[in-house]
């Protein structure tokens, strides 16, 4: 037999962009999720420094655009506030039978939208995103389901309620793992975090 050959093209990175939030804030969700979800087998728990919300989902781009793409998220980014954002509740995703469970995010002042709004008209005016036809939904997934696993419902106390800015926009490479994938930051733009009250 002939071996396989290369795949055509550049090599390709699998990228995404997300709202960090700051580190207290990341330690804190991440002891609440690891207390609500402790003794279950049917959870992959997501590591606590790859807590996010994703703002956009890019997939496999050329290696050679990271440094374009970083310099119009650095660009997008400029001038806006950092979003003040707030646990709501734990959603299954789908509900029915879900694959995940994200914690929905308060995004009271529309800061997170509106970032998330910039970032996606930057990148689809150099054709590098596509948007997507749902609206943005601001969310922290916190656990996957195990394949050939049925969640049970989430349970546990009630997520920290206190709001928190968000700490940074990252750039993220995804690599794709059996244990779950690893994420990588490429490049990061910290917001301002000054509390305004
Ligand atoms: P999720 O947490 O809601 O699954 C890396 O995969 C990040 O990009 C995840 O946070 C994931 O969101 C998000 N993402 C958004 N759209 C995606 C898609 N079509 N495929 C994979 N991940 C996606």
């Amino acid at each position: 037999m002939s071996p396989r050959p290369e795949r055509p093209g550049s090599p390709r990175a699998r990228l995404f962009v997300a709202l960090d939030p700051p580190d207290d804030v990341r330690d804190e969700l991440a002891r609440w999720r690891d207390d609500a979800i402790s003794g279950r087998d049917d959870l992959r728990p997501v590591a606590p420094e790859a807590l996010h919300a994703t703002l956009v989902f890019l997939g496999y781009r050329p290696e050679k655009e990271i440094d374009r793409i970083g310099e119009l998220i650095g660009q997008a980014v400029g001038g806006h506030a950092a979003p003040l954002l707030a646990a709501r509740a734990v959603k299954p995703l789908p509900p029915r039978r879900p694959r995940l469970f994200a914690l929905d995010l308060d995004d009271a002042g529309g800061e997170a939208v509106a970032l998330q709004a910039s970032l996606s008209d930057a990148l689809e005016a150099e054709r590098i995103y596509k948007p997507e036809k749902r609206p943005f939904w601001p969310h922290i997934t916190l656990a996957r389901v195990k394949r050939n696993a049925i969640a049970a419902p989430w349970d546990g106390p009630p997520p920290p309620g206190a709001d928190w800015r968000a700490a940074a926009v990252t750039l993220y490479r995804s690599t794709l793992r059996p244990q779950g994938a690893l994420y990588e930051p490429l490049s990061r733009n910290f917001l301002l975090t000054t509390r305004l009250r």
